[in-house]
């Protein structure tokens, strides 16, 4: 019998979340039924929309259940099969309990070959992260040789993507983050324009006039909030405005208010989209293809913030809800 680590949504948050939110306990895991196999997790990946899953929000995924384990997307190693697609020794990418081991039936889980990239590279820029940067900037703000293109959380996942893929299609590209290691990181290593820290530089309408004197053709949005607004009253006519994510606002318990003027989405035939990069899963081969090729080329680069330890796991993602992390936040479970 196999005993698991894992880590259980003990309290849904009110607000920020804290750590009586988890509770770690060891289970006896079941004997495997046919068709199920047992993982062992190798990575876990923490990612925000687990936020709002922490509530009893209905969105595009359901919520988390109180006193069952949290999940995620996970690299594995299949300790155990009766599943006759997988053998053990194989190693998948696809959603685990936040545990050391999980029983699954196999249902949207991958096999990978685990000399084709470090293992962490599957779940940041050649994973989820990496291809949600791709599909909205590539395909959805189309970013042109000259244009403005503005990316918030610039050095995160998504964002240290979506910023370098502008940059190689001719772009100026202005982003901000959450310290001056990760502006001088995006400027020095990402090769943006320019950076500003959104903590220091707080009158954002004013920072983003200096940075971006023609205005913003393209708005990769990763943050919403405030500098949302700022970014919003910038746009240029004919902009795109690309709605990736609002984590300033996942832990808002009243929603607030959106942008003012909001007629000038009229005035300035401006386009603004949401997408759930899930949705476009059956056209991820053209991403893995070229982004695959560009890291290979060293066009591309990315930065993963890896932590030690299963039990780590709450403290990165309360973190991260913060700006804590510095590139795709990943647990190292075993
Ligand atoms: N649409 C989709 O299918 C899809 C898929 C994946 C991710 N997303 C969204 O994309 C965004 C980025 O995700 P990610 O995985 O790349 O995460 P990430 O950027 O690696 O980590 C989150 C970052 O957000 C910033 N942040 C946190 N709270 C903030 C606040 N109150 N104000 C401003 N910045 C704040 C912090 O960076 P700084 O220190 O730089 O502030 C933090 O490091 C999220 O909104 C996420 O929900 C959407």
């Amino acid at each position: 019998m196999t005993q698991a680590t894992r880590i259980i949504l003990a309290k849904r948050p009110q607000g920020a979340v804290t750590g009586d939110c988890f509770r770690t306990e060891k289970a006896n895991l079941p004997a495997l039924a046919e068709g199920q196999i047992l993982v062992e997790t190798l990575y876990l990946s923490l990612d925000p929309y687990m936020r709002p899953r922490m509530t009893e929000l209905n969105s595009y995924v359901p919520p988390f259940e109180l006193d069952k384990p949290l999940t995620g997307g996970g690299i594995s190693r299949i300790v155990e099969s009766r599943n006759p697609k997988f053998a053990v020794g194989d190693t998948v990418i696809g959603a685990v309990d936040w545990a050391t081991h999980t029983v699954h039936d196999g249902k949207g889980m991958r096999k990978i070959d685990p000399n084709a990239a470090p293992l962490p590279a599957h779940l940041g820029i050649l994973g989820m992260p990496g291809y949600t940067a791709y599909h909205g900037m590539i395909r959805m703000g189309q970013p042109k040789p000259g244009e403005t293109v503005f990316v918030s959380a610039a050095t995160g996942a998504v964002g240290q993507v979506a910023g370098q893929l502008a940059k190689l299609k001719g772009a100026h590209v202005v982003g901000c983050a959450g310290d001056d290691a990760k502006c001088a990181y995006a400027v020095e290593e990402l090769g943006y324009d320019a950076c500003f820290n959104h903590r220091k530089e707080t009158d954002y309408g004013a920072v983003l006039d200096r940075l971006c004197p023609d205005g913003i053709n393209v708005d990769f949005e990763n943050v919403g909030g405030e500098i949302f607004h700022a970014v919003f009253a910038r746009m240029a006519t004919f902009g795109r405005i690309v709605m990736c994510g609002a984590i300033s606002e996942y832990q808002d318990e009243k929603p607030k208010p959106g942008p003012d003027k909001m007629f000038s989405i009229i005035q300035k035939s401006l386009r603004i989209e949401g997408f759930i990069v899930s949705n476009h899963a059956a056209t991820m081969d053209e991403f893995v293809r070229e982004v695959g090729a560009l890291l290979r080329d060293g066009r591309l680069k990315s930065r993963d913030s890896i932590v030690d330890g299963l039990e780590q796991a709450p403290g990165a993602f309360m973190g991260l809800l913060e700006g804590r992390n510095f590139g795709k936040l990943i647990v190292k479970v075993s």
